[in-house]
């Protein structure tokens, strides 16, 4: 398998409640090398914009106070097929249906407030990746 990217973000919860070393080991162990990082503090606009997709879903409002209301850590990792295999290591959307281990599992607290982005194809790695990096932060 060709080795590609995938994006993700520590979001506000999970930095708050201090998991952003215990997640990045966690993401560095199971294969992934971060080629791109920042702490970063979305606006409403920013957030607004990065969830444009799910607009109109009754969810939505809720999920642009919350991923504007604290700092996160966004970045690119890379690793063969690693838009999939980086939804196995985060788990279901819910946390209460992640499998035992994965990375919402242990540190999500709801379905709103679950921890970790992960892109869901190669496609939309690319889009998210670009929204946070210029190509000149992103060394591979
Ligand atoms: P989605 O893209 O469906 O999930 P994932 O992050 O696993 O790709 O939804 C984006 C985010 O929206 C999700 O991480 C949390 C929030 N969300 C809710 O708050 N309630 C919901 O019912 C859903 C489906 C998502």
């Amino acid at each position: 398998m060709a080795t590609n990217r995938t994006f993700t973000m520590i979001k506000p919860d999970a930095v708050k409640n201090g998991h952003i070393g215990a997640i990045l080991a966690q993401i560095n162990e199971a294969g992934f090398r971060i080629v791109a990082m920042k702490y970063t503090w979305l606006s409403a606009e920013k957030a607004g914009e990065f969830y444009a997709v799910h607009k109109g879903r009754p969810f939505y409002d809720e999920l642009v106070t919350f991923m504007s209301s604290g700092p996160i850590v966004a970045a690119i990792l890379e690793k063969e097929n690693a838009v999939a295999d980086f939804r196995t290591l985060i788990g279901a959307t819910n946390p209460d249906e992640a499998a035992e281990g994965t990375i919402r599992a242990k540190y999500a607290t709801s379905i709103g407030e679950n921890a970790v982005h992960g892109s869901d194809s190669d496609e939309n790695a690319a889009i998210e990746g670009s929204f946070h990096f210029a190509g000149t932060e992103i060394f591979s």
